[in-house]
């Protein structure tokens, strides 16, 4: 069974809202530790529009699990990123305009730039993950670049309208999973990962990780986060 990681950059979405102290960051990563998320995942993004450099700080210092702080690999953030030192990195392609993350991040036509920033955040001790779509040129950049991992875009899976072309694209990141792991990399997945399709990823051999955040967030409207927490728990590990 993967591990699970909640992104909590929602809590951050919703305290932004009102520009109000809650509600508290630092409390929702420590309900989804207690309902047994094995990591906590936030996004740093250069807008600042949800997580707070001061989010990031006081995650660090407070979750017992383990931080996996998404960016881009520009120089502010990355100063940042050495600076906190989180367990994980995970290097994404950031636009100002988009509502989340489109696509993966080309690897393979930036070796040279991404490559730097690599080596910086894993000379610092940090594991350094790329979010790339399923794609074989980009798991074989990723590797030449020295990352540890890789986290395999599930955005066209989720987003897929018909069940024909949704088991294509699990097609596609089954066999892009396989060559991850020959390749020796870890394989992550994640992005519109919700109740109805995570089981399908999860169940992908060799996955290590999850990381999910909307749709957890969104259902602890309903149910509260623990509950939201361990119903995404329970469902990938039946
Ligand atoms: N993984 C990456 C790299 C992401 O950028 C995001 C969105 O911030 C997620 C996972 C989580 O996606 P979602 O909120 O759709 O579950």
């Amino acid at each position: 069974m993967p591990k699970l990681g909640v992104n909590i950059d929602h809590v951050a979405t919703l305290r932004q809202a009102r520009r109000e102290g809650f509600p508290d960051i630092v409390e929702a990563a420590i309900a989804c530790e207690l309902a047994g998320a094995e990591g906590i995942t936030c996004h740093l993004r250069e807008d600042r529009r949800h997580i707070q450099d001061a989010d990031v700080y006081a995650l660090k210092r407070s979750i017992k699990t383990k931080l996996n702080l998404e960016m881009a690999a520009s120089e502010d953030i990355v100063r940042i990123a050495l600076d906190v030192k989180p367990r994980d990195v995970c290097l994404v392609p950031e636009k100002r305009h988009e509502l989340t993350t489109e696509g993966g991040l080309d690897v393979a036509g930036n070796i040279k730039s991404l490559g730097d920033v690599v080596s910086r955040l894993r000379s610092s001790g940090i594991k350094v993950s790329m979010f790339i779509n399923p794609d074989k040129n980009q798991i074989v950049a990723s590797k030449e670049i020295g990352a540890d991992c890789v986290e395999l875009h599930t955005g066209h899976y989720a987003n897929s309208r018909s069940a024909q072309e949704r088991a294509k694209h699990l097609a596609v990141i089954k066999e892009a999973s396989v060559r991850v792991l020959e390749s020796g990399l870890i394989l992550n997945c994640g992005h519109g990962l919700d109740y109805s399709n995570a089981r399908d990823v999860a169940v992908i051999p060799g996955m290590r990780e999850l990381n999910i955040g909307f749709s957890i967030i969104a259902r602890a409207l309903f149910v509260g986060l623990e509950n939201a927490v361990r119903e995404m728990k329970k469902l990938c590990a039946e």
